[in-house]
């Protein structure tokens, strides 16, 4: 896979995981879920390991530099990405407080974890949109084979989007799916 597909694969694999993130919370609000906290806590594992250590490092270190210094004009865009990505990790560390404290509250305790929950949803398909529909047109007509010769090496080790390189996140993925109910996921209804 190129640096390119590469991304895309990874903005579908996290697009799917807050997917089912937002079904179980309408779930829970809607009483047709009981809230699963070990789901909940697995669901934020994932995404606050695979955006911070999987991906978010590939754009950072490799593919930003790279578009920076053919588009120096692109910075203001770079930038706000990259500030993204420091509150997409205040984000989910917040977010796990949340869910600490609406474990200990019980269910008067589900708004306020909620809120913070769609919060960072929110913002995540916003980060995801700005470089699906500016960041990476940018690249593909701005960079040249050279540019994308380094990148793609450089993203070459990536080839699950889902797991990780080594596999190091299959178990959690494994574990979230057979979890989240249909159509989201195989778990119990
Ligand atoms: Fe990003
Ligand atoms: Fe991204």
């Amino acid at each position: 896979m190129k640096a390119i597909d590469i991304i895309h694969a990874e903005h579908r694999a996290l697009g799917a995981i807050v997917q089912a993130f937002r079904f179980v919370l309408d779930g829970i609000r809607a009483g047709t879920l009981q809230p699963d906290f070990v789901l909940l806590d697995a669901l934020i594992e994932y995404i606050t390991e695979v955006p911070d250590k999987l991906h978010h490092p590939k754009e950072d270190d490799v593919l930003f530099v790279k578009i920076l210094e053919a588009v120096p004009e692109a910075a203001a865009l770079i930038d706000k990405l990259k500030a993204d990505h420091l509150h997409g990790a205040q984000r989910t560390h917040a977010l796990r407080a949340a869910l600490q404290a609406y474990q200990a509250a019980g269910p008067a305790g589900f708004a306020a974890f909620e809120a913070q929950a769609l919060t960072y949803i929110d913002a995540t398909w916003k980060h995801i949109g700005i470089e699906e529909q500016e960041l990476l047109p940018l690249a593909r007509q701005r960079l040249a084979p050279q540019d994308w010769a380094g990148i793609d090496a450089a993203f070459a080790a990536n080839k699950d989007p889902w797991s990780g390189p080594t596999g190091e996140y299959r178990a959690l993925f494994s574990r979230i799916v057979a979890m989240v109910p249909a159509p989201h996921g195989v778990g119990p209804a």
